[in-house]
């Protein structure tokens, strides 16, 4: 039976889960929130490391045959670890840089990110491979997982701070805007008003669920279909997170402490 594993620093990555639910109606999926640790984009490499390490050897002990990093920063800073040091299909993600550049009439592409990936080695290479030719402004946006985090995607605190973050992408000729972070689809309504009709928002979801069919088909090519059932588990305090990830999952759903996993 496929059973997948997905991270994230917290809630950003069920915005991954939904298009792996989506396109893998059938595998079972297993999602851990690193709520106790949230926010990673303000955190050093080797921390990230090792939490990236502690959740996938959770995630595999909960039988999950491929690691999904539903979080940009963790990809940047702890992909190439993990696909050291575990054997199993370890699919990252990172900011959506090739389509924005191809989307931009413009020439102009600002991409919303966390400092951590924007600072990051895998970062620089990504702009060096696809952005040759295009002005591209990078915006680091502290504050804004947080507000995800605690449910507020439609308030005057989080409306301002998206104000702050678009704005300046916006007046330097931005047409089409990278969420760069897993968290930031959750805003996406909030920051298309701010935007307006004719700037395009791009993220990555449906392309990492759209990876990781193509690497299940490649790699585990025999393994049977499972039942389609999604098992939540927390680092931080499992009622606080049952109640975010219900709403944003758009279903009620029981979010289980990691220590009682069997
Ligand atoms: N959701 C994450 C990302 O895609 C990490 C956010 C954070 O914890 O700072 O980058």
């Amino acid at each position: 039976m496929t059973t997948i594993g997905v991270f994230d620093s917290g809630v950003g990555g069920l915005s991954v889960l939904r298009h792996i639910r989506t396109l893998l109606p059938d595998a079972d999926l297993v999602y851990v929130a690193d709520s106790a640790h949230v926010p990673y984009g303000d955190k050093p490499q080797h921390y990230i490391e090792q939490r990236a390490v502690e959740l996938t050897r959770f995630l595999i002990e909960q039988g999950a045959e491929a690691i999904v990093i539903a979080c940009n920063t963790a990809t940047a800073a702890a992909a190439a670890r993990l696909r050291r040091d575990f054997e199993c299909p370890i699919i990252g993600m990172e900011p959506a840089v090739k389509p924005a550049v191809t989307a931009t009439k413009s020439g102009v592409v600002g991409i919303l990110a966390t400092v951590g990936t924007l600072k990051s080695a895998r970062f620089a290479a990504l702009l060096e491979r696809h952005a040759k030719g295009i002005e591209v402004i990078t915006q680091g946006c502290p504050g804004l997982v947080e507000q995800v985090e605690s449910g507020d995607l439609e308030g005057p605190e989080t409306l301002s701070l998206v104000e702050r973050y678009t704005r300046p992408l916006l007046s330097h000729g931005a047409d089409t805007l990278i969420l760069g972070c897993t968290h930031y689809p959750f805003l996406a309504p909030m920051i298309c008003k701010v935007a307006g009709p004719d700037i395009a928002l791009i993220d990555t979801g449906e392309a990492v669920a759209r990876q990781l069919q193509r690497r299940l088909l490649a790699e585990l090519p025999d393994t049977l279909p499972g039942d389609g059932l999604e098992h939540f588990f927390t680092s931080g305090d499992p009622h606080a997170a049952s109640l975010i990830m219900s709403k944003l999952w758009g279903n009620a759903v029981v979010v289980h402490p990691m220590e009682d996993a069997v």
